[in-house]
């Protein structure tokens, strides 16, 4: 069949370029070693980073979500699917943001990829099409995640102006020469291939100065950054009007769902336009019931533990690797990338890896840019220090080898 054959080319181009990608089988639960097609793996990978994702409270949490709720919520929020365990988690949510976001409530989403699919579209149809400079644009960092990017286009309604990653001057430039009425800046917090951290003071006080929305993706900060595991705004202690923030739940909080904290007035409007929110059937209650536990480790002793074991492993790996050539990019989170280059070298780098019974996966266009690809490091407050030797140590051989 013709159709079949063009789509079989494509399959063996992307073959050709080493951009082919495969999914791989774990049979163990998610933890720095499980066991994959019957080998057991070292892995660098998840995004667990406070390892919270098998913990036994939150097992037995989902138990009783279950026992409680039952498994399926049968409905969209705005029709029957909205339970008490999802009202709980969100008043939870409002009240853990509210230092930073001023009257803040919260939406629980199913996926941090559909709350950031929501806001963007959502954001620019609130603008004020009577406004004399009725023109609306997004200003977006070049790096941004592919979920901020595709919201962006399903803002039809809106230009899009990228500036150069964390770049405030031209930010502030492209701003200050926008005539444009309705204006969005839009960024990940954590960048997740790059493992830094945006700007975030300095980008509110553009959004303030040119009374902009700042939508912050803090899907690789919340349970890890600041003090309390708020995320970013803790980080910065950054309080704004201007901020409309979304935190992902299967990450650092090792459950499933996300989250858009923001002014109660732009939450009412979500609930109106959020289409990923009103067209979809509510995640299972007991996804909720979890998250809420979940929260309360991250707030608590366990979670404070936890952030300074992961601040340790990160501080431990950078010290061993300050002499290998592959680059290390100057990331203070738990996102370590190390730069190979091509997509064939960063291939091979992780097979060399693999070969030694470690997991670190390869990160190719168009994921990132040509010619940066490169091997995304994870690491997690689960590794033991052990662990991350035995990564170094098979890091340096693998940068060796391939000499
Ligand atoms: C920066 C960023 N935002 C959003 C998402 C999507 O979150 P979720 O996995 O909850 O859909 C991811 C990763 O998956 C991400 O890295």
């Amino acid at each position: 069949m013709k159709l079949r054959d063009t789509i079989a080319g494509k399959l063996e181009a992307l073959e050709r370029q080493n951009l082919r990608r495969r999914v791989r089988t774990v049979e163990t639960p998610c933890s720095p070693h499980i066991r994959i097609e019957n080998r057991e793996l070292l892995a660098f990978c998840s995004n667990d980073y406070l390892g919270l994702a098998n913990h036994p409270a939150l097992v037995e949490a989902m138990a009783e979500g279950a026992r409680r709720y039952g498994v399926g919520s049968g409905a969209a929020h705005l029709v029957s699917g909205h339970s008490r365990a999802h009202a709980l988690l969100e008043e939870q949510l409002a009240a853990l943001l509210s230092p930073w976001i001023p009257q803040a409530r919260a939406l629980f989403f199913c996926t941090g990829y559909m709350a950031n699919l929501a806001v963007t579209p959502a954001l620019i149809e609130a603008g004020d099409a009577a406004s004399k400079k009725s023109g609306r644009t997004i200003f977006a960092d070049a790096l941004n995640h592919a979920s901020l990017i595709d919201a962006t286009r399903l803002a039809r309604d809106a230009e899009v102006t990228e500036y150069p990653h964390a770049d405030v001057a031209a930010l502030g430039a492209a701003l200050a020469q926008s005539d444009a009425g309705h204006k969005l800046i839009v960024t990940d917090t954590v960048f997740s291939m790059d493992g830094d951290i945006a700007p975030l003071p300095e980008l509110a006080r553009l959004a303030e100065q040119h009374d902009a929305w700042l939508i912050v993706d803090d899907a690789h900060g919340f349970g890890v950054l600041g003090e309390n595991g708020c995320g970013a705004l803790e980080h910065f202690n950054l309080r704004s009007e201007h901020i409309v923030y979304t935190g992902t739940l299967g990450k650092a909080a090792g459950v499933a769902g996300a989250f858009v904290v923001a002014h109660e007035t732009v939450i009412e409007w979500l609930l109106q336009r959020a289409r990923t929110y009103l067209f979809t059937t509510a995640s299972p209650p007991a996804v909720a019931h979890t998250v809420s536990r979940s929260l309360e480790l991250i707030a608590g002793e366990e979670g404070r533990q936890r952030r300074a074991r992961l601040a340790e492993n990160i501080r431990h790996f950078r010290m061993q690797l300050q002499t290998l050539r592959w680059s290390l990019l100057p990331s203070p989170t738990a996102i370590q990338p190390l730069i190979v280059g091509s997509n064939g070298a960063a291939l091979a780098a992780a097979q060399a890896l693999d070969h030694a019974g470690l997991w670190v996966p390869a990160i190719r266009p168009p994921t990132v840019p040509t010619g940066t690809a490169r091997l995304r490091i994870a690491l997690s407050a689960a590794h033991t220090q052990d662990d991350i030797d035995r990564l170094c140590a098979a890091l340096v051989t693998a940068e060796q080898e391939a000499n």
